[in-house]
């Protein structure tokens, strides 16, 4: 789920994945750990509940400058409480074998008490330590390879796992694995780094490997990566090149991630519409949809699938397929679309939504529509990660690394993606007048800088504003249309990172029920662009108001009717209606981020959550 990092070479291997470490904390994590190994054959493990420097701190008088190789880790508990016992690398029973792992074993407890009835004891309650004796079990019992040892145990295993593994009297090597957990080599000049993401390898190499399913590195010292199956089949070794900077991994002046994110959104919408608004605006090119025609012209349904704040963008992308291309569309939670025996066949268009593009059950819903025949379409973040690999074709955001847990500028990028693959397809089906999807595509061209204006404008107001809705214990956010997304994805955003309970509701619903809520502690926050729904929202407004609740409400300049009825007023641009998720989101963002502040909050890594969730 959260991070590994491993290195072999010459630099200083303790600085080196202390460093990485940091760079993973985005993550989300509750305990690190790391191991060194030195020429004279010694394995130290050192490991800490809580932050990277409290593993530091641990290790501050430990013995650590000889060590040749190591691996280390940030872990996300799933089997076992946070705590310095359960935390990774685990060794094996005799202390010979070191190794860490992302992900979860389901079939641990057979395994481990097999290992039990053999002898074995366990030192923590974890999964993970089962697959590190059951390593060591093999590789005693056969007398073979760590190599090998590690193919076999992989065999045994059902779930999923990134791991890393070292042995003490072979501190030349690392061997690592993946399965359904992501897992990049970097290659530098006599030195390999590894980790669960580009993050940390970028300022040592550009030249990256990604592990593909089953497959496994030896990564050795003086010699070049190889990569065998499970069957022990040589792997073909595809070097890639990693766009990241470094500066992209920093907060370039802002006191959060999560604020620099906020207020990149205008160079993100920019980098994220270039190339595909063309001609100033007379056309729509999105490459993944112009090499896959036949598919958007002939497709009788479109399903979407994601979780979290990408569920939240495929609900917008609804609206605008249904409103642009006329075709119906269902959106899915991946994590209920795979289990849901869902009826699918190759009339179908699945389209898959992931920021980080490693998100497990959305990664599922993509290998089970692929396998059902459904034509499989990508919308990711992270160039290289998995559901990009996995799927027919698709389309990068490119809104740049989002390290904040709570996703910004990654949401405003799917919608704005999901809005060009509309018209797009509306395009090619003919389903938009040539002169419709000109208007919409200008002013698409415009929307960087509104945003611009919307952070310009509203930064401080909302700031202010935030200090008098601090203390509030509940909120409710009530959108109609386009707008009850926005809703959801508002009310989500202050859940994640202010613990503030907060509910998205479609603004009707709420009479049938969330009303009984409403009295002068309840706060509502109310979305209501001038859209084609206004004047019913009007409606639902007053009812707020007649029971005493008090009401921030998000609605377009020169409004004059809400206005009137509301507390506090945030306006933003006019723009057509299906552009206006992506304009009204943005006050929502900074809501959420001064209320999560005010409290003393860690915005950027909120209590409990992990930025990749790899694991159901
Ligand atoms: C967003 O603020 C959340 N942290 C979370 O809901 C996230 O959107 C979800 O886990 C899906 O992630 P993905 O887009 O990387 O698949
Ligand atoms: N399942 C393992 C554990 O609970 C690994 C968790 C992780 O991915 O960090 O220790």
């Amino acid at each position: 789920m959260c991070g590994i990092v491993g290195y072999i070479g010459s630099g200083n291997v303790y600085d080196i994945l202390i460093k990485g470490l940091h760079r993973l904390e985005y993550r989300g994590y509750d305990s690190a750990g790391i191991a060194l190994v030195n020429d004279a054959g010694k394995l130290a493990v050192y490991k800490a509940k809580g932050k990277v420097h409290n593993l530091e701190e641990y290790c501050n008088d430990k013995p650590k400058e000889e060590a040749v190789a190591g691996i280390a880790h940030t872990r996300w508990a799933t089997h076992g409480e946070p705590s310095d016992h359960n935390a990774h690398p685990h060794y094996s029973e005799d202390g010979n074998l070191a190794l860490v792992h992302n992900g979860t074993i389901e079939n641990y407890q057979l395994l481990k008490d097999a290992l039990i009835e053999q002898g074995c004891t366990f030192k923590s309650e974890t999964d993970t330590e089962v697959l590190v004796q059951l390593i060591e079990y093999i590789k005693v019992k056969n007398d073979c390879s760590l190599l090998d040892a590690v193919r076999k145990a992989l065999h045994e295993v059902v779930g999923a796992y990134a791991i890393a593994v070292l042995e003490k009297d072979n501190p030349d090597t690392i061997i690592a694995a993946r399965k359904s957990s992501p897992l990049v080599v970097g290659i530098g000049d006599g030195e390999f780094l590894l980790a669960s993401d580009a993050t940390p390898i970028v300022e040592y190499t550009k030249d990256v490997v990604y592990l593909k399913d089953e497959e496994i590195a030896i990564l050795q010292r003086g010699k070049p990566i190889q990569l065998v199956t499970l069957e022990n089949e040589k792997a073909e070794i595809d070097v890639k090149k990693l766009e990241l900077s470094i500066s992209q991994l920093e907060k370039g002046g802002f006191p959060h991630f999560m604020l620099k994110e906020i207020f990149e959104q205008p160079k993100t919408l920019l980098d994220c519409i270039r190339g595909r608004v063309i001609d100033n605006g007379k056309k729509v090119m999105v490459n993944g949809v112009i090499d896959n025609k036949l598919k958007f012209i002939r497709a009788k349904r479109i399903v979407i699938v994601a979780c979290g704040t990408s569920w939240h963008a495929a609900l917008i992308g609804k609206y605008l397929l249904q409103d642009m291309c006329k075709i119906p569309v269902a959106v899915e939670y991946a994590s209920e679309f795979r289990y849901s025996r869902p009826v699918l066949d190759n009339n179908d268009v699945v389209i898959a939504i992931s920021q980080s593009g490693e998100t497990a059950d959305t990664l599922a819903a993509v290998k089970i529509a692929r396998k059902m025949g459904a034509f499989v379409y990508g919308i990711s973040n992270v160039v290289g990660s998995s559901i990009p690999r996995e799927t027919d074709s698709g389309t990068y955001i490119h809104v740049g690394p989002e390290i904040g847990v709570a996703s910004t500028k990654a949401f405003t990028g799917q919608v704005m993606v999901l809005t060009m693959l509309a018209l797009s397809v509306a395009q090619l089906r003919g389903t938009m007048t040539d002169k419709e999807i000109t208007e919409i595509a200008r002013e698409i061209l415009t929307i960087p800088e509104k945003v611009d204006n919307i952070l310009k404008t509203l930064n401080e107001k909302v700031k202010n504003m935030s200090l008098i809705y601090t203390y509030a214990r509940n909120f409710l956010y009530l959108g109609r249309g386009y707008s009850y997304p926005v809703a959801l994805e508002g009310a989500l955003k202050l859940k994640e990172i202010s613990y503030v309970h907060a509910e998205g509701y479609p603004a009707a619903e709420m009479k049938h029920g969330p009303i009984a809520l409403i009295d002068e502690e309840m706060p509502s926050v109310i979305i209501a662009p001038k859209d084609h729904l206004y004047d019913k929202i009007v409606n639902n407004v007053q009812q707020v108001k007649a029971r005493g609740g008090s009401i921030i409400a998000v609605v377009t300049e020169g409004d004059d009717l809400i206005s009137q009825i509301a507390d506090h007023v945030l306006e933003v641009p006019k723009v057509s209606e299906c552009l206006t998720p992506i304009i009204t989101s943005i006050p929502l963002q900074l809501i959420s981020y001064y209320i999560a502040i005010n409290k003393g909050k860690n915005v950027d890594m909120p209590r409990n959550l992990a930025k990749s969730v790899t694991v159901e």
